[in-house]
This record gives structure tokens, sequence and C-alpha cells, in this order.
């Protein structure tokens, strides 16, 4: 058949935002038989793969193919000493996912100056490559609703670009498939 689009996803936030429970949710939970994120593995894998989850040292390159789409995505750690290995990916990247503790509200003024950064970086401001936010930990009891994650990072700034946000159980997998069905449309 005709070859899958591929795409390279930079998924990026601070460090315990739940990038790697994310990007563990869109994959298929048995790799030699997977029909992608939107797939019937989904519910499966959060079962299996929940549990091992540890700290990203550096980062981690996972794939994974959708019906039209073959993601490679780049799973960068968050931690402060780390970050700046974020930029070298910059140029290759055709989608970013940008994650956000909604429940760390101390922490996020340095979640906005990390994202400031990004949009003004040399090989990002003038890309239109699309932004998908997920306002994650919605389940935490006192987790910032969506609306109110996007006024602290002032995304209505972002005109240049087309961005999306979401919020997110990356636990239960809840709000991932939107947020997934808005970045492949964008793709596509
Ligand atoms: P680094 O790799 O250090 O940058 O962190 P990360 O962004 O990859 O975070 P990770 O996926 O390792 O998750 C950090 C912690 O948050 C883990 O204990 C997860 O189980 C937890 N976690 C992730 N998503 C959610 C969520 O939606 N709700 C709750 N309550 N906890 C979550
Ligand atoms: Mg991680």
């Amino acid at each position: 058949g005709l070859r899958k689009k591929e795409v390279n996803v930079l998924c990026l936030g601070l460090d315990n935002s739940g990038k790697t429970t994310i990007i563990n949710q869109l994959k298929p939970a048995n790799h030699s038989n997977h029909l992608g994120p939107l797939s019937e593995d989904w519910k499966h894998a959060s079962q299996t793969q929940a549990q091992e989850i540890v700290p990203t040292i550096g980062f981690n390159i996972e794939k994974f193919k959708s019906s039209s789409l073959s993601f490679t995505v780049f799973d960068m750690s968050g931690q402060s000493r780390y970050r700046n290995l974020w930029e070298h990916y910059y140029k290759e990247s055709h989608a970013i996912i940008f994650v956000i503790d909604s429940g760390d509200k101390l922490r996020m003024v340095v979640a906005k100056e990390e994202l400031d950064t990004l949009l003004n970086h040399d090989d990002i401001r003038s890309k239109k490559i699309p932004v998908l936010f997920f306002a994650n930990k919605m389940d935490l009891r006192d987790a910032m609703s969506s609306v109110k994650v996007s006024q602290m990072l002032s995304l209505e700034k972002i005109k240049d670009k087309p961005w999306h946000i979401c919020a997110s159980n990356a636990i239960k997998a809840e709000g991932l498939q939107e947020g997934l069905d808005w970045l492949q449309e964008q793709i596509a």
C-alpha cells in the first residue's frame, strides 16, 4: 500500500507533568499487531503500562502508527538539567505536544517561561507547526481548568501557529484521543 506520512512529534513540558504517561497511552499494547493510537488496544495499554513510568533521563524515542500517519515521538525529559536538549529537535519537528500539570500552580510561571522560550526560538518562531497542549492531571482536586491554564500561559497570544488545549487525565487516558484527533487533522 501507500507509505504512511512520517511525522516527528516533540513532547515537551516540565518534569512530572505527565509526558511519558501520555505517550505510553498512545502506544499500542501489542507492537507486532497494532492498529495505532485510535485502536481497541487503547484501554488495555493503560492498564499494562501505567505502573512502569519513571522520570525520563534525557529523552526517549517512541514510534507508532495511525491509519494514515507514522509517528516518531521524542519524549523529552522536563527536568531543568535536560531542558537544553529540547532545542536540538526543533528543526525536524512537525508538531509539538506541550504538557502542563494543571495542579502545579507554583510552577505555572516556569512552564510559561519555557513555553515562551520555545515559541521565540529561531527554529520554531517562523514555523506554522501545530501545538497541542494537554492541561493534564485534571483529576486532581485543585486542578486548574483548561481555560485557566490557557490564560496563565497567554495562549491567546499565539497567532502564527494552530494550537489547541485539552484537559486530560493521562492515567485514565481521558482527553487524549480528542487531542490526538485534532493533531492528526492539522497534519493530514
Ligand atoms: P519527566 O520525564 O521527568 O519530564 O516527567 P513526565 O512529564 O514524563 O511525567 P510522568 O509521565 O513521568 O508522570 C509523572 C507523575 O505524574 C507519575 O507519577 C504519573 O503517574 C503522574 N501522572 C501523570 N498523568 C497524571 C494524571 O493525569 N493525573 C494524575 N493524578 N497523575 C498523573
Ligand atoms: Mg518522562
